[in-house]
């Protein structure tokens, strides 16, 4: 009998793990998350190593005046990647060393994490990949080596990314009418940013020759829903309406914006999402 009831209790074990396994869904809900947590200032590391991180740190937030050759708009790593990517649901750093290599079916292609950096210079910055002996490249890999130090191999962080939205029918015209109450403030009537005196950029471009082009993750619907829902207006992310967040996202995405030459060579296995612009 007890035989019996083990063999029963086995059975079941292996059955529920044999759905797991078969359930993508439910197994990648499963996937263990690291807690968000940023090192603290004090915990900086001292001599080159710092001196490699601080470097990092200044090339994400005022990427266009130390890499003028590389970045083609006005925009900083850190207009998107918020407070140096040291923020959940805002495209965090923290993390990020221990998660690449990652297959991407952009490119079809297992990517380490500085092909990754690479895709951002090109697409959200509109300018030109570093060579992989760049210097600033390796200052920015050691910046984000640092955000990232406790957090186990191969395991995501809670917050990584844009935390998603569900899907909603968008409408342009009501996008536009929310801009101009909520957002033309900073980001001028046109979408071109807000610039001081000398010309230095106080708010960034958000459509326009200055902004990111048409194959950077933000200008997919989707991806700028999810980014505006729980970032913008600035500071008070999570204000929008999913509904607001996803008309807002019609209307900013479908604007003019740089083209973007290597998207002919995008998802070459055919699997495009539907909200890429091209
Ligand atoms: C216009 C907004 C924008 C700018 C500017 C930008 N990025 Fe990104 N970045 C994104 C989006 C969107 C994603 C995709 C996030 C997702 O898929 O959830 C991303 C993803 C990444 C990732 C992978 C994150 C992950 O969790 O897999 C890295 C690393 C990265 N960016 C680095 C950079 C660097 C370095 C710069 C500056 C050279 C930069 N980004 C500038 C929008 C931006
Ligand atoms: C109080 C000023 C302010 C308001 C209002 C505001 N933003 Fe932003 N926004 C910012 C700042 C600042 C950043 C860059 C992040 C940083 O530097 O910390 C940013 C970044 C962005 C970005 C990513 C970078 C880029 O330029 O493409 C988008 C897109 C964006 N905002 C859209 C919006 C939308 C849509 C609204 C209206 C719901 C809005 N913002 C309201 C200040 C603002």
């Amino acid at each position: 009998m007890a035989y019996l009831k083990k063999l029963l209790k086995n059975t079941l074990y292996l059955s529920t793990a044999l759905l797991l396994m078969t359930n993508r869904t439910t197994w990648a809900a499963l996937e263990p998350r690291a807690p968000f947590k940023p090192p603290t200032a004090e915990q900086m590391p001292t001599g080159p190593v710092g001196d490699s991180i601080r470097r990092g740190e200044n090339i994400l937030s005022h990427t266009k005046t130390a890499l003028p050759d590389y970045v083609g708009n006005r925009l900083n790593c850190t207009s998107c990647h918020l407070d140096g990517g040291r923020t959940a649901n805002a495209g965090p750093f923290v993390g990020i060393w221990g998660v690449f290599p990652e297959y991407r079916s952009r490119n079809a292609k297992v990517n380490e994490l500085r092909d990754r950096v690479n895709d951002c210079f090109e697409r959200s910055l509109n300018g030109k990949r570093l060579p992989t002996d760049s210097p600033a490249l390796a200052d920015i890999l050691t910046y984000m080596w640092w955000v990232s130090r406790g957090v186990p191999t191969g395991v995501s962080v809670e917050g990584r990314g844009f935390k998603r939205v569900p899907a909603h029918t968008a409408d342009a015209a009501r996008g536009k009418q929310l801009y101009a109450q909520k957002c033309a403030l900073c980001h001028g009537p046109n979408g071109e940013g807000t610039y001081g005196e000398h010309q230095e950029m106080l708010f960034p471009p958000v459509w326009g020759k200055d902004s990111f082009n048409i194959g950077a993750g933000l200008a997919r619907l989707d991806t700028a829903a999810a980014f505006l829902k729980w970032n913008m207006p600035r500071n008070q992310g999570g204000t929008l309406t999913d509904q607001e967040a996803y008309d807002l996202a019609q209307y900013v995405t479908h604007q003019p914006r740089p083209d973007f030459a290597g998207k002919t060579h995008d998802w070459p296995k055919g699997d495009k999402p539907p909200d890429a612009r091209y």
